[in-house]
Parts: structure tokens; C-alpha cells; sequence
């Protein structure tokens, strides 16, 4: 790809405190919202669970998931290299989520409540999402990862391995996300397809239940494949702590909001 021109944003204020945070807890879903439309075309909200998959491209693999990566990915996988702000999930391209952020602007609203730590985050911004096996052949990848592309920058933690930027991919770093979920999760990717009556067979019988994946590159499972990459552009922190002393903080993104390296993360401190 081409790389970041600098070393891109500067890390977010807000990372360490969420970072601290997600470490003590094992709950990992964030409710994930977006803008739906009903039947006559009015604008309605939409929510659901996912996953938190971590930053784009960083993820720690379970041992099954990154002997797959040994074994089938051109160097284990794209080196060490890159961080972001840049929140995760996945998703199967069929569902509801990717076609609503289409029809809005990509506006996408999540929130962690993580109880064991009385803290509520919330994260407003824009969602790309990347995964399209076709490639930057296809424009609508083409100009997703150019979005996610702004909010990359070289790690400076002193692992960055520089030299092997030529070898970092996007197919690279999607394949790692896949290969996070379990041969049975893979599976889930050649299901019937989602939110239709279960009433209706499927007419493509690669589409079935239950399935196992160990093939990286499944291509029917890889085809419903996608990392959806939130932007944040506001970030808010409901601590609940002390009841007596409830505390709210916001911090906005100023500049150009794509997380390119003039932009800036302004701290409010807000009554709750
Ligand atoms: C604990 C939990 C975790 C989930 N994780 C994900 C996920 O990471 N990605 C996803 O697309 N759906 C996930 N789901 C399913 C969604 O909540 C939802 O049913 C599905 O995405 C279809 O929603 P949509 O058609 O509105 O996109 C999860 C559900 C639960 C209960």
C-alpha cells in the first residue's frame, strides 16, 4: 500500500484510561448503533451486540488462530508495524449494519458498559468497512481503506519493524481477523444467509449450518467476510464511581476528523 506520508496522528488522550480499562474486564461487546430506515422510508435507530475486536491492525491471536497464520499466509502474516485509534468489529456482509452505514453517511454510534468498572464509553464517528476479496478493484474497498489508511501510524514503541513495509497488506490484515475467530465462527460466514425465514432453503448448498472453516481463504466464508473499522470523532466517559461525585469527560477530534496528522483530540471536562 502507500504508506502513511508521516508517522500519522498522534496517539488519542482518551487510549490509556479505555486501555486500562478493557484490560481489567472480560467483557468485550460494545452495543454497536446505526440509522436504519422503515417501511416508509423514515429514518429509525438500530441497534445491536458485537464483538470488540480491538485497533486496526493490532490483534493478539490464540494459539490455533496464528499457527493458521503460520501455515498459510506469505510470512505469517504483515509485520509489526502500524496503530490506530481506530475501533473493530466483524461482520458478514449480508447482515443489516454494512447497507445502513451505506445509506447514512457511515454514521455509527457504540457504546462499552463495562459494570465491574461503573464506566460507560461512548463513540461517535464514522465506519468503513474493509474485507472485499475483489480487492481495490472495487471501488467502494478502494475508498474505505483510503479512509482507514489516514488514521494509521508507525508504532513508536521502538518494535516497529520498518524494514518490512513493502510486505504489509490489506489482505493481510483482514485474513489476521478472520483467522481470530474459531474454525466454527469461520463456518458461520457460509451460513443460510442471515435474517431471512429459516423456512427458506438456501439455493446455494455451500450455504449450510454448522460448518467448520480451516481454510484462511475459504473463498465462500471470505466472501461474506468483512473488519468493519470504526473513526471516532467524539469520545465520551461516563464514570460512575462515586455517586456523590458522578464525572463526564468528551474529547472531540479538531482538524480535518478522518484522523489524518493535523487532527487534534480537544479535552472537555463536562456536569454529568
Ligand atoms: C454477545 C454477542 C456478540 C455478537 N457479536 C457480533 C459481532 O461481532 N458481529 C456481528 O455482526 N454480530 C454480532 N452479534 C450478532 C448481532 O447482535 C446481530 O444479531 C447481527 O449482527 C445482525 O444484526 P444486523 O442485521 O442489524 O446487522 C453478536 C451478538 C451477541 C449477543
Amino acid at each position: 500500500m502507500t504508506t502513511p506520508s508521516s508517522s500519522g496522528p498522534s496517539r488519542a488522550p482518551w487510549r490509556e484510561v479505555l486501555d486500562s480499562h478493557l484490560s481489567q474486564t472480560s467483557d468485550h461487546e460494545f452495543t454497536i448503533g446505526t440509522i436504519g430506515r422503515d417501511d416508509q422510508n423514515r429514518p429509525v435507530p438500530r441497534v445491536r451486540t458485537c464483538g470488540f475486536r480491538g485497533f486496526f491492525p493490532e490483534l493478539t491471536l490464540h494459539p490455533s488462530g496464528a499457527k493458521d497464520m503460520e501455515q498459510q499466509v506469505e510470512d505469517g502474516g504483515n509485520p509489526s508495524l502500524y496503530e490506530s485509534d481506530l475501533f473493530t468489529l466483524t461482520t458478514d456482509v449480508r447482515m443489516e449494519k454494512l447497507a445502513q452505514l451505506e445509506l447514512s453517511s457511515q454514521e455509527i454510534e457504540a457504546v462499552f458498559w463495562l459494570k465491574d468498572l461503573n464506566a460507560q464509553w461512548r463513540i461517535k464517528g464514522k465506519a468503513f468497512a474493509i474485507g472485499n476479496p475483489l480487492g481495490e478493484t472495487d471501488t467502494q474497498e478502494k475508498w474505505a481503506r483510503s479512509a482507514v489508511q489516514k488514521g494509521l501510524r508507525v508504532k513508536d514503541d521502538g518494535n516497529a519493524d520498518t524494514s518490512g513495509k513493502e510486505k504489509w497488506s490489506w489482505e493481510k490484515a483482514v485474513t489476521k481477523y478472520f483467522a481470530n475467530h474459531s474454525p466454527f465462527m469461520r463456518g458461520s460466514f457460509r451460513n443460510p444467509p442471515p435474517g431471512q425465514p429459516r423456512s427458506q432453503e438456501p439455493s446455494d448448498p455451500r450455504l449450510k449450518m454448522a460448518q467448520k472453516v480451516t481454510d484462511l481463504h475459504d473463498p465462500v466464508a471470505r466472501a461474506n467476510f468483512r473488519v468493519v473499522v470504526i473513526q471516532p470523532e467524539e469520545v465520551e466517559r461516563l464514570d460512575l464511581t462515586n455517586p456523590e461525585d458522578v464525572r463526564r469527560w468528551k474529547w472531540t477530534l479538531e482538524g480535518n476528523g478522518d484522523h489524518s496528522s493535523g487532527d487534534n483530540w480537544v479535552e472537555t471536562e463536562l456536569w454529568p
